[in-house]
């Protein structure tokens, strides 16, 4: 059974390697790893791979930055052919991003001669494609992700939800409850599975930072980062927060480039408290978010790593698809004018001993597995 593991972007990649190792050790799976080029530069891409032993892809599509029509345009184009020319049976995307839409709409349509067809599955010619991170809704439509999550769930086969949330949202929205599945969050099989090495990393310590006695910061959605006058506050208050306690900030390149923009770079870097530095790989950032005090973001996977580890997160967004971050979680919602004085208060208290949502165990990529190999048994 040829599997497609589309990864296109950093938060792809921490999803589909617990799924590539886990599908490795089967001897009925070819797992083939595709990235789509969404991410290209060595900290935003490579350097995931390296830290999460995933060999080179096996096909890579290099389509690179685009608006929005011109990057998932060309990831279908470059997909359609590599689906014409392979014929996998299945097409696993994960998260939101724009290439999980782009791999989606692409395998969805696609109609090999049925003779020559590898699929057992539905007895048309094409793969089977599954959402890993299926269900997930911020109720936000202005949101690219959001509109990447409504139409990918609603045209792929298999849905992968991660909470209960994801399965309610689903069957909402008309889905027929046979394709649900909750299988869990693949992000903490990533972290489980690289514990050791990021308990053995202590990144801080080359940043002069003590454990618990630094915050981490990260930004990057369009709302926070292409606005001037939003950019701009968040920064002031940054910087006030820094006074509190020192912030080590990674910088995503969109986010780079607007502060250079706004001119915003020289207050950041010449406050005396902020540490700036190039993004970087998954050991050495999840090193810092383990031995934080507090983490701001406005990034998915850190409100659902932070409420794994019990670290308090303020979330710089007006809502969140990760809801059971905030119910059973450590994470809180913030405007940019709440953040100085909630940081205050989250500096307060110290780590939160919760039991994590339920499925969020480390075996996700296991019950993907053992589902595959359920479906496989009845074709
Ligand atoms: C994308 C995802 C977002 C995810 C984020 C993680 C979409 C719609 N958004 O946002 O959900 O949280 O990735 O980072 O898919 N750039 C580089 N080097 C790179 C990649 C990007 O310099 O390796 C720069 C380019 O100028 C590019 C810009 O960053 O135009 C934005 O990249 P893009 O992939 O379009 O979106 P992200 O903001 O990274």
């Amino acid at each position: 059974m040829q599997i497609h593991l589309i990864a296109a972007a950093r938060p792809n990649f921490m999803k589909i390697a617990p799924l590539y190792h886990a599908l490795k050790k089967e001897d009925w799976a070819e797992p083939v790893i595709v990235h789509t080029g969404q991410h290209y530069d060595l900290n935003m891409s490579d350097a995931f791979f390296t830290d999460l032993k995933l060999p080179a892809p096996h096909i890579h599509l290099g389509v690179g930055s685009g608006s929005h029509a011109e990057q998932t345009g060309k990831v279908m184009i470059a997909y359609e052919k590599i689906i014409y020319e392979k014929q996998p049976d299945l097409v696993v995307v994960v998260g939101d991003v724009n290439s999980t839409l782009a791999c989606t709409i692409a395998a969805i349509k696609v109609n090999y001669p049925i003779q020559n067809s590898k699929l057992k599955i539905q007895n048309c010619g094409r793969p089977v494609v599954a959402h890993l991170e299926a269900g997930l809704r911020s109720f936000d439509r202005t949101m690219p992700e959001e509109i990447n999550r409504i139409a990918t769930d609603a045209l792929a086969d298999f849905l992968w939800t991660p909470s209960p949330d994801g399965d309610a949202n689903l069957v909402k929205e008309g889905v027929d409850k046979g394709k649900i599945e909750r299988v869990g969050n693949i992000m903490i099989d990533s972290l489980e599975m690289m514990r050791d090495t990021i308990e053995d990393e202590n990144t801080h310590l080359e940043f002069g930072l003590n454990k618990n006695e630094f915050g981490v910061v990260t930004f990057h959605r369009p709302a926070n980062v292409d606005n001037v006058e939003i950019l701009s506050s968040l920064c002031t208050s940054l910087i006030s927060i820094s006074k509190m306690i020192p912030l080590v900030f990674p910088v995503h390149p969109r986010t780079r480039k607007n502060l250079e923009e706004y001119g915003l770079m020289p207050n950041l870097a010449e406050c005396g408290s902020i540490i700036l530095t190039e993004p970087l790989n998954y050991i050495r950032f999840m090193s810092l978010v383990f031995n934080c005090r507090l983490a701001i973001t406005d990034s998915g996977g850190i409100q659902e790593e932070t409420t794994y580890l019990g670290i308090p997160c303020l979330t710089m967004r007006p809502n969140t698809e990760r809801p059971v971050t905030v119910t059973e979680g450590t994470n809180r919602l913030c405007s940019h004018t709440e953040i100085e004085s909630m940081a205050l208060d989250s500096l307060k208290i110290d780590r939160i001993q919760r039991t994590p949502p339920d499925l969020w165990d480390g075996q996700t990529a296991h019950r993907i597995v053992e589902s595959l190999k359920h479906f496989r048994s009845r074709q």
